[in-house]
């Protein structure tokens, strides 16, 4: 438990990492600042995705499922080689972006993600096996090995068409998408279900396979969203906006029949937690609602060649839906340690840079100019929101029971 504690505040280290390198990012139009500008986004970007939230995930998911299995030796060897992958990650990716030494990195790491889904699907029980959470959670982890096959066709498109070539925006879009809305939102459903079930809650068996079907045929025709900004053919767009209703479909199937259990829920944890997870509920249903007009042929073509709106939908997702469920889910397992005040200024931070980025969307979708010292504000709302991450880990070390306890 303590090893797990730490390994939250590891990720969470992470956290305030990648929220320091994007308000370096933010500022790098306005102030000096030498760095590479697109090695500093891969670099943000991986750890991002890696460091934080695949570390967070999988801390969570082996609490829950592996913790009793004892392969405590096993995992933990795992976990610190996974863990070396992505510090080796970030200390090549800012200065040679994709080379020899980052690819050998990401590579490593994509073994040992898929040595984790086999720790999973090895030492589960059958009657785990049976549960609905399970099942969230095993075919989330199958999203996370077909993501990967976008990376590793990254090197044959690189030595073939080449890194300026459609083949690879959609190759890097397939990653994405499969890590996102597969990965990540069917682990964490998984996880909220499992958590139900500690607490004697279950959906019922008709609906849960109601919800199962509907919800990973729109992750799996989603997709067609990553390629509409290629205009193709009519099917495509027909297949994204089945995909965005289905999806929505699939929401409502959940929501109906969670709502029913909301004095449990609110019984099973603090306000905050009841709270939050409202809150990621809302920002979920927004997602989707974006998601759905993304996918009609005029929104599509202004959206997809801005860049602001396609950021800022993309971190309403990261920070908005994945990272307040991931902070909710930690302080619901007890790993690590949440304030209201904490969990308001991450919210303020949120909503304020969100609102900023998509206001200059909206304006340039407009043709019209941004207010005088744009950059300057979102920088300085970013600050407000990478000292709200930073407020979050300095909560955790000042905890004594982590700080205290040897590596
Ligand atoms: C904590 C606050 C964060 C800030 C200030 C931030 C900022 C940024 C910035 C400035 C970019 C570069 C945009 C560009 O010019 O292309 C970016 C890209 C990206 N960020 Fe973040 N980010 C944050 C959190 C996250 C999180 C939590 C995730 C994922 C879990 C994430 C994933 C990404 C990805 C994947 C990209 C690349 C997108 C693309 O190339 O299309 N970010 N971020």
């Amino acid at each position: 438990m303590h090893s797990l504690k730490k390994h939250s505040v590891l990720a969470l280290g992470y956290f305030l990492l990648i929220a320091l390198l994007g308000l370096a990012l933010r500022l790098f139009p306005v102030v000096e600042l030498s760095f590479d500008y697109r090695y500093m986004v891969h670099t943000h970007s991986h750890v991002a995705l890696l460091g934080w939230t695949y570390t967070a995930l999988t801390t969570l998911i082996y609490k829950a499922y592996l913790g009793k299995a004892s392969i405590e030796r096993k995992y933990r060897v795992l976990f610190w080689c996974t863990q070396v992958t992505i510090i080796g990650m970030l200390l090549t990716f800012p200065f040679t972006g994709y080379a020899l030494f980052s690819i050998i990195f990401s590579t490593l790491f994509l073994f040992a993600s898929y040595v984790f889904m086999w720790f999973f699907a090895r030492h589960t029980s059958k009657k785990q096996k049976k549960t609905p959470a399970y099942k969230c959670i095993y075919v989330s982890l199958w999203y996370m090995v077909l993501s990967s096959l976008g990376p590793w066709a990254l090197g044959a498109i690189m030595n073939t068409a080449g890194s300026g070539s459609d083949l690879y925006r959609n190759a890097i879009y397939f990653y994405l998408h499969f890590q996102y809305n597969g990965w990540f939102i069917m682990a964490l459903i998984g996880l909220l279900l499992y958590f139900l079930e500690q607490k004697e809650i279950a959906l019922p068996r008709v609906a849960f396979t109601q919800f199962f079907w509907t919800m990973n045929l729109g992750v799996v025709t989603t997709f067609c969203i990553s390629l509409l900004w290629m205009n193709p053919t009519n099917s495509i767009y027909v297949i994204s906006i089945l995909g965005s209703v289905l999806q929505l479909c699939a929401f409502f199937i959940l929501i109906k029949h969670v709502l029913p259990f909301q004095n449990e829920i609110k019984r099973m944890d603090s306000k905050l937690f009841h709270l939050s997870l409202k809150i990621a509920a809302i920002f979920f249903l927004v997602k989707l609602l974006l998601q759905l007009l993304g996918s009609i042929p005029y929104f599509a073509s202004k959206i997809s060649s801005n860049i602001d709106l396609v950021i800022g939908y993309l971190h309403w997702i990261f920070l908005g839906v994945v990272s307040v469920t991931v902070l909710s889910f930690l302080f619901h397992s007890k790993l690590i340690r949440l304030t209201s005040r904490s969990m308001a200024l991450y919210f303020l931070g949120f909503i304020l840079t969100e609102g900023l980025i998509f206001y200059k969307g909206t304006m340039a979708w407009f043709k019209e100019p941004v207010i005088r010292h744009y950059p300057w504000l979102l920088a300085l709302v970013t600050g407000i929101l990478a000292f709200a991450i930073g407020n979050i880990l300095v909560l955790q070390l000042r905890r004594k029971d982590i700080s205290d306890s040897a590596l």
